[in-house]
C-alpha cells in the first residue's frame, strides 16, 4: 500500500507542476523572443517553420504580412497587391459610412468589381511592425534615484520620448515604447503606418454578422465574419495620404492561402494585436472582479438592455437608432457573464491563493528575499482594502450614471460651462461651441429621449439603491428629500426641464453660449452630471490614483519575484496592444459534463439555424440557400460540405479580431473573430480545457467572395496553395514568377519596339 505521505507528496508535486510550468497553449508571446522561448515547443507541436520565418528584420518574414487595423483590430496581407483581410465587425464602421438608403451595403454587401470602385476611408490606418527592440536599459536609466512612483514615471516618459525620437530620426517611421511585466521591461516597436486603406468587399450582414448577439461569444458558430480592404501607397511604395494617384501597396510578404483545410490536432498560430489582459492579478483582485465588479456591471447593463430591447421591438426607428449601441453594450455584458462562470469553473481564486502561499513560503525561506519581498503580500492587501467603496463607485459612475445618455451628454458640456462661468474670451468659447455642435448633431442622430428616460430612472435607481448611502453623490440627497427617492418622478422633472433632452434645446443652449450667456449651470441634467463628476473628483479619484500608483509598484515587484521563484517557467507579458504570437492546435472541447463540441462547423449548420427561425439574427440571403441547394461549392467544399468556422486553443483577446490563423507551414487557414463563452476568463486566468478561439475557415471566405459575390478577380490575386511546403517559399516563388513574367513582358516589349524601330528605320 502506498503511504499517505507519499500520496500527499505526489499531490503536492502535481500541484506545483500545475503552477510552475507554463500550461500548454497559454501565452501571447513577443515575436523577437520566439527563438529563445518558444521555437522548440512550437516545432514539437508540429510547426515546420523556424522562429526566423515568423520574425526577421533582415529578410521578409510572416510579420511583414500583419497589420494593426485602425488600432483596434488586426488585419493580414493576402495578395502581392496590398489586399487586406480582417473581420466584418472590424470593417463595420466603414461599411456603414458608405451605406445610404439607396446603397445599403450593410444589408446587401459591397464588392468592388475593379480598382476604381474601391472606396477610400479617411482616418482609417494600417500599421506594420518594421522591427522591435528591448529598450529596458535606456528607458529605466536614471530611475534608481527616483523617490516616488510619480517621479520615476516622469523620468520614464522623458526617456521614452528621447529613445523614440532617436530611433526614428530621418525616417517616416514611428516608435511605440511600452512597459511589459508592469514596467520590469520596456520594448520598442518601430512602425510604418499607411493612411490610404480602401474598402474592397464585405458580405451582407446576414453572412458577416450571421447569428448576431444570439450567437456572440458562442460556439458552435456560423458567421462569415470577414471583410476585405486594400492598402494604397505613394511613390516608392511608401505611406501617403489618400490620392487617386496612389498605387496598391506591395507588401514584403503576404500569406498564401491553404485549400487543404484543417484536421483535429493540427498546429495553429495566431499573429496579431491583442488589446489587454490581466494574467498576474492577485487572488484578492480576482475576487473583487468576480464578486463585486462583474455582478454590478452585468446587472446594470442587463437592466439597460431589457429597456432598449422592448423599445427597439416596438419601433423600427428606435431599432435602427440603437442597433449599434445595443450590440456594443451587449458584447461585454455577455463577456462578463462568461468570464465569471469561467473563473468559477477554473477555481481561479483558490489557484491564485495557492500561488500566493507558495510565494510566501519561498520568501520566508531566505533572508534576502524576506528583506525584498517580505511585506509584498500584506501591502497588496492594504491597498486592495483601501479600494473598498472605490471600485464599486467607479463601476456605478461609469456604467450606471454615465450609462445614461443624457447624463453623459450633459457631462461633455463641463468645459464650456466653466469657460462661461469664468468669462473666458468669447473666441475660445466659440471654438468650444463648434466642437459641441458637431458632437451633439452626431448624438441626436441616434437618440430617442423616451427610451433614455426609462434608462435614466432605472439605472440611477440601481445606483441609489444598491450602494451604501455614504457613497452617494450630493444630488441623490436632493432626490431623497424632493422626490422621496422616486426616480421616475425625478426623471419626469429632468426630461421636462432639461435642454439636453432635445436637439432644439441643445442648439438653444449653444446659441446662448455664443452670446456669452450661461444656460448650462442650472440645467437639471447638467446639475446631476456635475454632482456625479464632483463626487468622483473629490471622493474617488484621489484614492484610486494613489492606490494604483502603489499597486503598480507592488505588481512590478511581485512579477519580478514570481519570475525569480519560477525560473524554469517561461513568462509572457500581459497583452498591451502590441504584436504577439499565440499558438495551439485545432481542438474540440467539452463545455459541460456529457457534452462534446466538434472543432468545425459547416453550411449545414447555417441552414439549420435559418430554419429554426430564432430571431432576425438567423435570416440568410436567398443566393446562399441556392448555392447550398446546388452544393455549388467549387474547389472550396469538402465531400459535399462547405466548412464555415473552426476552433483552436490559441490564447487570444479583444484586438485579435481579424488576426490570421496560420498553419504549420505558414499558410493562412482562417481569420480569428471571437472566443468561446466558456473561455472568456482567459484574460484573467487560462484554463486549457475550456479556452478556444473562433475563426472563419478561409475556404468559406473564398467561397463567399468567389461563388456568392462573383468577385473571383479577387481570388485570382491571392496565392492559393495545396502543397505542404513553406508558405514563405511559395510566396517567394510566386513573386519571382510574376517578376520574371513582367521582365519577359518588358523584354518582349523592348524587342517589339526595337523591331518596330528597325522596321521603320528602313
Ligand atoms: N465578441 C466579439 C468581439 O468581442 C464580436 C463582437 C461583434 N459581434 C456581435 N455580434 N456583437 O469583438
Ligand atoms: N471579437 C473580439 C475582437 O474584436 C475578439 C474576441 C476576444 O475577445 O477574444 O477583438
Amino acid at each position: 500500500m502506498i503511504s499517505k505521505r507519499i500520496l500527499s507528496f505526489f499531490a503536492a508535486a502535481l500541484l506545483s507542476i500545475g503552477i510552475t510550468t507554463a500550461r500548454p497553449d497559454e501565452g501571447m508571446w513577443l515575436p523577437m523572443l520566439l527563438k529563445q522561448l518558444n521555437e522548440a515547443q512550437m516545432q514539437n507541436k508540429g510547426m515546420k517553420l523556424t522562429a526566423d520565418d515568423i520574425y526577421n528584420v533582415n529578410q521578409s518574414s510572416l510579420k511583414d504580412a500583419i497589420v494593426s487595423f485602425g488600432g483596434f483590430c488586426t488585419g493580414e496581407m493576402i495578395s502581392a497587391e496590398g489586399l487586406l483581410l480582417t473581420n466584418h465587425h472590424c470593417g463595420y464602421g466603414q461599411v456603414q459610412q458608405h451605406s445610404t438608403v439607396e446603397n445599403d451595403y450593410l444589408t446587401e454587401g459591397f464588392w468592388a468589381m475593379n480598382r476604381e470602385q474601391e472606396l477610400p476611408n479617411p482616418g482609417l490606418t494600417a500599421t506594420f511592425i518594421v522591427r522591435m527592440e528591448d529598450v529596458t536599459k535606456q528607458i529605466l536609466a536614471g530611475t534608481e534615484a527616483a523617490e516616488t512612483e510619480a517621479a520615476r514615471e516622469s523620468i520614464i516618459q522623458r526617456n521614452i520620448s528621447k529613445v523614440g525620437k532617436e530611433a526614428t530620426a530621418g525616417t517616416h517611421y514611428s516608435a511605440v515604447i511600452k512597459p511589459f511585466f508592469y514596467g520590469n521591461e520596456y520594448y520598442m516597436y518601430i512602425t510604418e503606418t499607411f493612411k490610404d486603406v480602401r474598402l474592397v468587399g464585405a458580405p451582407p450582414s446576414s453572412i458577416g454578422k450571421f447569428g448576431g448577439d444570439t450567437d456572440n461569444w458562442m460556439w458552435p458558430r456560423h458567421t462569415g465574419d470577414f471583410s476585405i480592404f486594400r492598402i494604397y501607397a505613394g511613390p516608392n511604395n511608401e505611406p501617403a495620404e489618400y490620392s487617386p494617384d496612389n498605387k496598391p501597396y506591395k507588401p514584403k510578404h503576404h500569406l498564401p492561402i491553404s485549400l487543404n483545410g484543417i484536421q483535429e490536432g493540427d498546429f495553429t498560430m495566431v499573429f496579431g494585436f491583442p488589446g489587454r489582459t490581466n494574467e498576474y492579478l492577485t487572488s484578492q483582485a480576482v475576487q473583487e472582479i468576480y464578486e463585486v465588479s462583474n455582478p454590478a456591471k452585468i446587472n446594470i447593463r442587463e437592466t439597460k438592455l431589457n429597456i432598449l430591447d422592448k423599445d427597439m421591438k416596438a419601433s423600427d426607428d428606435v431599432r435602427i437608432k440603437y442597433a449599434a449601441k445595443y450590440a456594443s453594450i451587449a458584447n461585454y455584458w455577455k463577456k462578463w457573464i462568461g468570464e465569471n462562470r469561467g473563473i468559477r469553473k477554473a477555481n481561479a481564486i483558490a489557484e491564485k491563493q495557492q500561488l500566493e502561499q507558495q510565494f510566501a513560503q519561498w520568501v520566508a525561506a531566505d533572508a534576502g528575499r524576506k528583506a525584498k519581498y517580505g511585506n509584498l503580500l500584506s501591502d497588496f492587501e492594504k491597498n486592495y482594502n483601501a479600494l473598498e467603496g472605490i471600485t464599486i463607485s467607479r463601476d456605478y459612475i461609469n456604467e450606471a450614471a454615465f450609462g445614461v445618455e443624457i447624463v453623459k451628454l450633459a457631462n461633455n458640456f463641463t468645459t464650456l460651462q466653466s469657460m462661461l462661468a469664468q468669462k473666458a474670451p468669447q473666441s475660445d468659447i466659440n471654438a468650444q461651441v463648434t466642437k459641441l455642435e458637431n458632437y451633439s448633431s452626431g448624438f441626436f442622430k441616434d437618440y430617442h429621449a423616451p427610451s433614455d428616460k426609462k434608462v435614466f430612472a432605472a439605472l440611477l435607481d440601481l445606483y441609489y439603491s444598491n450602494i451604501d448611502a455614504k457613497l452617494h453623490p450630493e444630488a441623490f440627497k436632493m432626490v431623497r428629500t424632493k422626490y422621496k427617492g422616486n426616480f421616475e418622478k425625478y426623471a419626469d422633472e429632468v426630461f421636462n426641464r432639461s435642454a439636453f433632452a432635445s436637439e432644439a434645446g441643445v442648439k438653444k443652449l449653444l446659441a446662448d453660449a455664443k452670446q456669452g450667456k450661461n444656460s448650462i449651470a442650472n440645467d437639471p441634467a447638467f446639475e446631476l452630471a456635475n454632482s456625479i463628476a464632483e463626487y468622483y473628483r473629490v471622493n474617488v479619484m484621489p484614492t484610486y490614483t494613489t492606490v494604483n500608483e502603489n499597486l503598480n509598484l507592488l505588481y512590478r515587484m511581485y512579477m519580478a519575484g514570481l519570475r525569480e521563484m519560477q525560473q524554469d517557467k517561461n513568462f509572457y507579458p500581459d497583452a498591451n496592444s502590441t504584436l504577439r504570437v499565440a499558438y495551439g492546435k485545432v481542438e474540440p472541447y467539452k463545455p459541460l459534463d456529457g457534452v462534446q463540441y466538434t472543432y468545425y462547423t459547416t453550411l449545414e449548420g447555417v441552414m439549420e439555424k435559418a430554419a429554426s427561425g430564432v430571431a432576425e439574427d438567423y435570416a440568410i440571403p436567398a443566393k446562399l440557400r441556392e448555392l447550398y441547394e446546388k452544393k455549388d461549392y467549387g474547389r472550396y467544399g469538402v465531400d459535399g460540405k462547405m466548412p464555415v468556422a473552426f476552433i483552436a486553443s490559441n490564447h487570444t483577446t479583444g484586438g485579435n479580431s481579424g488576426s490570421p490563423v496560420i498553419n504549420a507551414n505558414g499558410q493562412l487557414i482562417g481569420t480569428n473573430f471571437d472566443r468561446n463563452w466558456e473561455g472568456t476568463m482567459s484574460d484573467i486566468v487560462y484554463n486549457p480545457d475550456q479556452v478556444r478561439n473562433i475563426s472563419v475557415d478561409v475556404r468559406y471566405m473564398l467561397f463567399i467572395v468567389d461563388k456568392f459575390a462573383g468577385a473571383g478577380h479577387l481570388v485570382e490575386e491571392m496565392t492559393l496553395v495545396t502543397d505542404d511546403t513553406s508558405g514563405l517559399a511559395q510566396v517567394d516563388a510566386r513573386k519571382k514568377e510574376t517578376e520574371q513574367s513582367s521582365k519577359k513582358d518588358k523584354k518582349k516589349d523592348r524587342k517589339k519596339k526595337k523591331a518596330k524601330a528597325e522596321a521603320t528605320a528602313y
